[in-house]
């Protein structure tokens, strides 16, 4: 059965953890959905984790589409969530046009970054009918890549859980809580109807995301985050395997390649004679 926002709410109702990655091919959406990740989440993180930039505000629509279609091919039951990319919801009127492309791409919602100066745009695109994931703590987008914890100070704290509030009341389905600490993120948690998903934000959000490069272990590590394998190990040394082999005549071998029949080339063999 396709996942929907009912049955992503149920979930919360039930206490049964949501599971969220981000992906941003085909393949990998192809995994992510037959081991059966709730959300399978096209992030901007795909702006310095696959597209080699410095920071997700170089991220554009067109980059965010490319990758939105590739991981769509791979899906067929997980929800699909995809990020506006940086200054693509500067207005109403901007992030329901690109919202919509999304939608029409095959995304089932789109997540934005910010607070309450979010809140007018969150209302448009829910009257539209959009289904919208809010973000707020850490935002990559407003803060740049140097992540700092939030909810830390009682001023901060108030305005972390007055902002999660206002979102909601403006018709967020779903909010990415970020390096936020973990007792906000439970109070924020206990507060809201909809689903908190965290992201280095403690045990007691309703579900987890992390970003697929760095449970597989590519590039650097973080504290928030877990390894589940040694990608970039595993990776450097099939690299280096092929290239050894290669080297030595030991790659390919007779299983890795195609023949013609004896006659055949004997055929070919007494053509080319004829011909010099
Ligand atoms: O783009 C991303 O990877 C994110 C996660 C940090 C939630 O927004």
């Amino acid at each position: 059965m396709k996942k929907d926002i009912t049955y992503l709410h149920s979930k919360k109702k039930q206490h049964q953890p949501i599971t969220v990655l981000t992906c941003y091919d085909y393949p990998t959406a192809c995994l992510q959905d037959d081991a059966n990740i709730d959300i399978v989440f096209v992030g901007d993180s795909v702006g310095t984790n696959i597209l080699g930039y410095k920071s997700e505000m170089e991220v554009t629509m067109a980059d965010m589409l490319h990758h939105l279609k590739a991981v769509r091919r791979g899906v067929t039951y997980a929800y699909l969530l995809v990020d506006m990319p940086y200054a693509s919801d500067q207005n109403s009127k901007q992030a329901v046009a690109n919202a919509n492309l999304f939608l029409d791409n095959g995304a089932d919602a789109v997540k934005l970054e910010g607070g309450t100066e979010k809140v007018p745009i969150v209302t448009a695109l829910t009257e539209q009918e959009i289904d919208v994931c809010a973000h707020i703590g850490h935002t990559p987008q407003i803060h740049g890549t140097r992540a700092s914890t939030h909810g830390k100070t009682v001023a901060n704290a108030k305005e972390l859980i007055q902002t999660a509030s206002a979102l909601e009341d403006a018709g967020a389905k779903l909010i990415v809580l970020e390096k936020i600490t973990e007792e906000i993120s439970r109070i924020i948690t206990d507060t809201l109807d909809i689903p908190t998903i965290g992201i280095g934000a403690g045990r007691y959000c309703d579900g987890q995301v992390l970003v697929i490069n760095d449970v597989l272990g590519i590039g650097t590590s973080f504290r928030h985050a877990k390894r589940y394998q040694d990608y970039n190990q595993l990776t450097f040394e099939a690299i280096c395997q092929y290239k050894q082999e290669v080297q030595n005549g030991d790659f390919p071998t007779d299983a890795n390649v195609a023949h013609i029949a004896t006659d055949k080339l004997a055929r070919v063999q007494k053509w080319l004679e004829s011909e010099r």
